[in-house]
């Protein structure tokens, strides 16, 4: 029998990697991160000059590409590095660029059906903890802990603005953070194929008021109930 499967969705900048990677390093279970996916694809997209919206084009570059996660150790730190076709593209798939286009190239049906595969295979044995968006709904329906992680926009905003200021990436308005934010959640939850959305089994956790250890806390607490 399979080990259980934590599915943890949620909209844009909610928190969803920080708490997915710790949780899943307390309960030494596989971490995997599906927007990481659809972010590469989009840079390849980006990278191989093609339209955001000529299907033809990429469902034959979807086909000719491959993802992969490496887990990559140095003195300081493990981490988790991203590969499509062979190219390290870990850091490239944060870019503006990329975040601002990722909502329309993972709106086309063959890049999800050829993910959502991928996805399945990862956690066919369990013991897994994955993100994303339609994880409890479409990718893992039958999931044995769903968690839909939220926070208010200006709380996402505020908590995004500090991260870049963190990472030395200058000073961005609350303003347009909070407008890239709210017209990503708008496109992710409106598209047509499993489209942003909580599970009705779904567990809410509102988090604006929350640390991330407390959030890690309640989550793990929940995967022990189901060993
Ligand atoms: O989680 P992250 O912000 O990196 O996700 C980037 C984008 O990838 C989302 O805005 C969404 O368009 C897409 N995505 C998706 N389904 C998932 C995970 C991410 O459509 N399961």
């Amino acid at each position: 029998t399979r080990k259980p499967i934590l599915a943890i969705d949620g909209p844009a900048g909610a928190g969803k990697s920080t708490v997915a990677r710790r949780v899943a390093e307390q309960l030494n279970l596989f971490y995997l991160d599906t927007g990481a996916m659809y972010r590469a694809l989009t840079w390849l997209v980006l990278q191989s000059g093609i339209a955001v919206d000529d299907e033809p084009a990429i469902a034959e570059l979807v086909s000719q590409s491959h993802i992969e996660f490496k887990d990559y150790e140095s003195d300081a730190q493990r981490s988790k590095r991203i590969f499509i076709n062979d190219r390290d593209v870990t850091e490239e798939i944060r870019d503006v660029d990329v975040t601002a286009n990722v909502s329309a190239i993972s709106a086309h049906a063959i890049v999800r059906k050829v993910l959502v595969k991928q996805q399945q295979r990862y956690g066919s044995s369990g013991g897994i903890v994955i993100e994303g968006r339609d994880i409890g709904t479409c990718v893992f329906p039958d999931a044995e802990v769903k968690i839909f992680l939220t926070a208010s926009v200006q709380e996402r905003a505020r908590r995004r603005q500090q991260d870049l200021k963190n990472q030395g990436k200058g000073e961005i308005s609350l303003d347009e953070l909070e407008q890239s934010i709210f017209e990503r959640d708008r496109k992710d939850s409106t598209r047509a194929i499993s489209p942003l959305r909580k599970a009705d089994d779904a567990i809410e956790i509102q988090t604006d008021h929350l640390s991330v250890d407390e959030v890690v806390g309640a989550i793990v607490r929940l995967y022990l109930e189901k060993l």
